[in-house]
């Protein structure tokens, strides 16, 4: 089989994860005899800064013709004070999501055995963490009507937090698809006790909810769920959420585990599927070859799952991470004591290595 994969890799430390990334679905490919056609493009400051718009239509006619993507980040402090629609995030990485119709973010916090001491939590709260949180990301306040305006005194400013029925319906069986192919638990978290399309989202949610017997419903408060987190955060298997709730809990999830550097995610629809570390571009880190690759590297492997349909190519990069760790080998952000440091390069190898040659 021969994919035809974009590769964007932004700004920032995008470039350098992007490249373990690659190295590592080479080496899957030369075991399990896949290849990958990549074509690179440029997204976000760095293509702001080559081609003046940061989602040239290059890019974007590169993505949709190819059968999955693969992104490292973007965005950075050089282009923070560009008018809205040229920044990075709402010029580049929204516009791109929403073109693909990629209302569905998978972003997976689950720890690794070797990590349990890793964590900013203590080990008994961490031990089996295993969730994914379930993000609707097409819709929301993040595309509602905006508007700022003068008033008397001041400004104001105006963002629309907009869910329809057919929005909410498609983001929910994605969650209980996940859900079936999991512990079969979902909770839905809203704010329903105050928000109108949280009380849309619970009714939608409990009309669906008999057509999935098999899985275990519940709703959740956002509020109590951030602190459910990092109380008892094993309770959870899937987390359904919309988008802006679902971006601030997956930051907080993602930490449960040891760092932000070990998330990966999904955004998959209808269309081409989208790949990305759930982390930033860490502009003060750019070029110092010690971040965290991991995050990157398991995105690919959730390419391989979600778009390719390889999981036994998926499974073995998983697995390969998990070795690795097993070793000792360790980035900076997830360094301990008596563990080996390597840098971005040397684990993206390590973790290529493993993947040809599991041993
Ligand atoms: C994420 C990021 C983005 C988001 C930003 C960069 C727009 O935080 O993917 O979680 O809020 O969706
Ligand atoms: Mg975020």
């Amino acid at each position: 089989m021969v994919y035809k994969i974009a590769v964007l890799p932004g700004d920032g430390i995008g470039p350098e994860v992007t490249v373990q990334a690659v190295k590592v679905l080479k080496a899957a490919g030369r075991r399990f005899g896949l290849e990958f056609d990549l074509h690179e493009g440029y997204i976000g400051g760095a293509a702001y800064d080559a081609t003046g718009h940061p989602l040239p239509p290059e890019t974007m006619e590169l993505c949709q013709q190819s059968d999955a993507i693969l992104l490292g980040a973007i965005g950075g402090p050089k282009w923070d004070n560009l008018p809205v629609h040229l920044r990075p995030e709402a010029g580049a990485l929204l516009p791109l999501r929403k073109a693909l119709n990629a209302y569905a973010n998978l972003r997976p916090a689950m720890i690794f055995p070797a990590l349990t001491d890793a964590s900013t939590l203590k080990r008994e709260v961490v031990e089996g963490l295993d969730l994914l949180v379930v993000r609707e990301l097409t819709g929301g306040i993040y595309f509602g009507e905006k508007k700022r305006e003068s008033i008397p005194g001041g400004e104001r400013a105006t963002d629309t937090l907009v869910y329809t029925t057919a929005e909410i319906e498609r983001i929910a069986r994605k969650g209980y698809e996940m859900a079936r192919q999991r512990r079969k638990k979902l909770t839905s978290v809203d704010k329903a006790n105050v928000l109108e399309s949280s009380r849309l989202w619970r009714d939608v949610i409990t009309r669906l909810a008999p057509e999935y017997p098999d899985v275990e419903t519940s709703h959740m408060l956002v509020d109590n769920c951030a602190m459910q987190l990092v109380r008892f955060p094993t309770q959870f298997d899937v987390l359904l959420t919309e988008n802006m709730f679902g971006d601030i809990l997956s930051d907080l999830a993602a930490q449960l585990t040891g760092s932000l550097g070990m998330l990966a995610s999904a955004s998959v629809g209808d269309g081409v599927g989208l790949f990305e570390p759930s982390h930033g571009s860490a502009p003060k880190y750019t070029g110092l070859n010690v971040i965290n690759p991991i995050a990157t590297i398991l995105s690919g492997a959730m390419m391989l799952r979600f778009s390719l349909g390889q999981p036994e190519a998926a499974r073995a990069i998983d697995d390969a991470v998990g070795a690795v760790l097993r070793k000792g080998y360790r980035t900076r952000d997830i360094m301990e004591e008596g563990r080996q440091r390597v840098s971005t390069e040397e684990m993206g190898d390590l973790i290529a290595a493993q993947v040809e040659n599991p041993n």
